[in-house]
This record gives C-alpha cells, sequence and structure tokens, in this order.
C-alpha cells in the first residue's frame, strides 16, 4: 500500500521574540534534535480520514473533528490546496517537541502533516506553500502569530525575518552552540500575547520604541552571526534578555537559568519563544556546552537540548 512520511523540526528564536509581532525584525533556527513526523496511507477500512494521534491518544475522524482543531485544520486545508477531495486516509502523527515551551511545536506538527500530504498525491510543495497553510494554523495556536514559527519550520534553515516580507536566509560565518534549557512550565504563546498587546495599547509609543530597541538588537545580532563573531551573539542576546524581562514576559526560574548558564561559561543567554515560561538558549562553545547543560540541569531545567547551528 502507498505511504508516505515527512518530517519537521522544532525551532527557537535568537533574537526578537514579541518584538516581532509588531514588524520589528527576528532571528530563529531550526532544532533538529526534535522533530514532528506525519505519515499518511491509505485507510484499510475505507471509510473516510482517520486522523491518528498517539503520544495525546487521540484516534478521532476528521468529519467529527470542529473548526478550531490545528490538526484537522492543517489537513482540511491541505486536501483543499492539493484539490485533492476528501480519499479515505489514515494519518498519524508523532512529535518529540514538547508542546508550549516556545519550541514550535504547532507549526512543526502542521508543516509534516502538510508535506506528507503533498508527497502522498505526488505533488511535492515548496517550503513558502508549505509555511503559508501552516501560518492558516498557528492563528488557532496564537491568535496573532507574526508568522515566525511556521517559515523557520518550513524553510528548516535560519532565517532573518521581518513580518509580511519574503523570507531572508541567513550566512552563519562560523557554527554556533546553542544550550535549550527547558523550565517545564507550559506557557501557551496566545496568552503572553495577548497581554503584552493589552499593556502596549494603554501605551503605545513607550512600548513601540522598547520594540524598536530589539528591533536594532536582532539588526546588530545578524551582522554578528554573519561574521562568525560569537562573543557579540553573546553579549546581544543578554542585553535582549534584559528588555525582555522590563516588558514582563520572564519568569524566576528562566531568570535563574539564565543565570546558571552565564555562571558556568556562556557567552550569552535568554529566554525563547514567548516567555513566562518554555525554555531558555544560551550560547556555548563545544569546551563549554557540557558544563552549562549540567548547571541548567542543576538549576531546574527539566530537559537540556544541544544544537549547533551552521
Ligand atoms: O511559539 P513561541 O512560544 O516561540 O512564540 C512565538 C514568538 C512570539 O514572537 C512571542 C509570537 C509570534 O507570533 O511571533
Amino acid at each position: 500500500m502507498n505511504s508516505t512520511k515527512a518530517t519537521a523540526p522544532g525551532k527557537i528564536i535568537l533574537f526578537g521574540e514579541h518584538s516581532v509581532v509588531y514588524g520589528q525584525p527576528a532571528i530563529a533556527v531550526p532544532v533538529s534534535q526534535v522533530q514532528a513526523t506525519c505519515t499518511v496511507r491509505e485507510n484499510p477500512a475505507g471509510d473516510g480520514i482517520l486522523l491518528i494521534a498517539p503520544d495525546i491518544d487521540r484516534r478521532e475522524y476528521l468529519s467529527a473533528a470542529g473548526d478550531g482543531d490545528p490538526l484537522a485544520l492543517a489537513v482540511r486545508r491541505t486536501l483543499d490546496a492539493l484539490g485533492a477531495g476528501a480519499p479515505p486516509l489514515e494519518i498519524t502523527v508523532t512529535s518529540t517537541i514538547p508542546i508550549a515551551c516556545g519550541l514550535g511545536s504547532g507549526a512543526a506538527i502542521s508543516a509534516a502533516i502538510i508535506r506528507a500530504l503533498g508527497a502522498f498525491f505526488r505533488h511535492p510543495f515548496e517550503p513558502q506553500q508549505v509555511s503559508d497553510i501552516a501560518f492558516e494554523v498557528e492563528k488557532i495556536y496564537h491568535g496573532t502569530p507574526s508568522g515566525i514559527d511556521n517559515t523557520v519550520v518550513a524553510f528548516a534553515q535560519p532565517i532573518f525575518f521581518v513580518k509580511g516580507q519574503p523570507i531572508e536566509r541567513l550566512t552563519v560565518g562560523a557554527p554556533l552552540t546553542f544550550i535549550i534549557g527547558d523550565t517545564g512550565i507550559k506557557s501557551p504563546t496566545y496568552k503572553v500575547v495577548g497581554d503584552l498587546r493589552a499593556r502596549r495599547s494603554e501605551n503605545p509609543a513607550v512600548y513601540d520604541s522598547t520594540f524598536a530597541r530589539m528591533g536594532a538588537l536582532a539588526q546588530e545580532a545578524r551582522s554578528a552571526i554573519e561574521r562568525g563573531d560569537a562573543v557579540s551573539v553573546g553579549r546581544l542576546m543578554g542585553e535582549n534578555h534584559a528588555i525582555l524581562r522590563e516588558l514582563g514576559i520572564s519568569h524566576p526560574l528562566l531568570d535563574a537559568l539564565v543565570g546558571a548558564a552565564m555562571d558556568a561559561g556562556a557567552l550569552g543567554a535568554k529566554l525563547s519563544g514567548a516567555g513566562w515560561g518554555g525554555n531558555m538558549i544560551a550560547l556555548a562553545t563545544p569546551a563549554t556546552a557540557s558544563a552549562i547543560g549540567a548547571a541548567l540541569t542543576a538549576a531546574g531545567a527539566v530537559r537540556v537540548i544541544e544544537t549547533v547551528v551552521r
């Protein structure tokens, strides 16, 4: 029986989370150590489209899933784009990306579904098409997403991202080793983004100038990454974290992990993603990576992932 399989990586935001929602540039990179996988085959029972997600004990026909269901939406939008109607399929989704932790789980699951269905119908999608369909689904997870998650996951490479503008691939002058520390605190993105939006609406000028400072950091970081200047990248990460703290986006455990990473010799550290929980990242060198990972675990990280950006 014909069967296709596709994967999509997780992601981290290096610079510019939140300010990216307001039009400032941001930098994100894929994390291939975690990934979402989708397998598509004909439904042997032949009686409709069956969605299976063993990680969350889900086994349900698409016809029973509501419009607000992200898995179902990804499948429906993709079948529409393929002009495929509703053939009898079995669609199985698994993921090693922790949910609601800022690692792009939702976007990666959508991208894996879109690619696996495209392959099944012998119509492989271009990365931009994958990103566009995944963006529709992101609106359910995030409310008002900037589009950075679906873009980095669909293109699976480092990006310099400005909302609504064509993707710019980022050249990495020298490999950068990041240690990701997970607080284990689930923090839905739409809540943090919504809270910040409400606060900004009361004082737009002040918030917008803060966002512009973050945008300037992302610009500076772009050149530092391109010329392989890890020391500057680390310094800029620290500055970005300080601004996110000012904005009330951090969490005591995120700050503790950032401090522990710096004490263990990181070149820089910051929260990554929506904040109020989720993940932080530390810039290491091959020599300091394992000490920083151990320090994060000792300071309370429930999971530590090492990834090298090239
Ligand atoms: O999905 P997360 O938690 O990495 O957050 C996305 C980044 C935000 O800038 C906070 C939101 C957005 O849509 O860009």
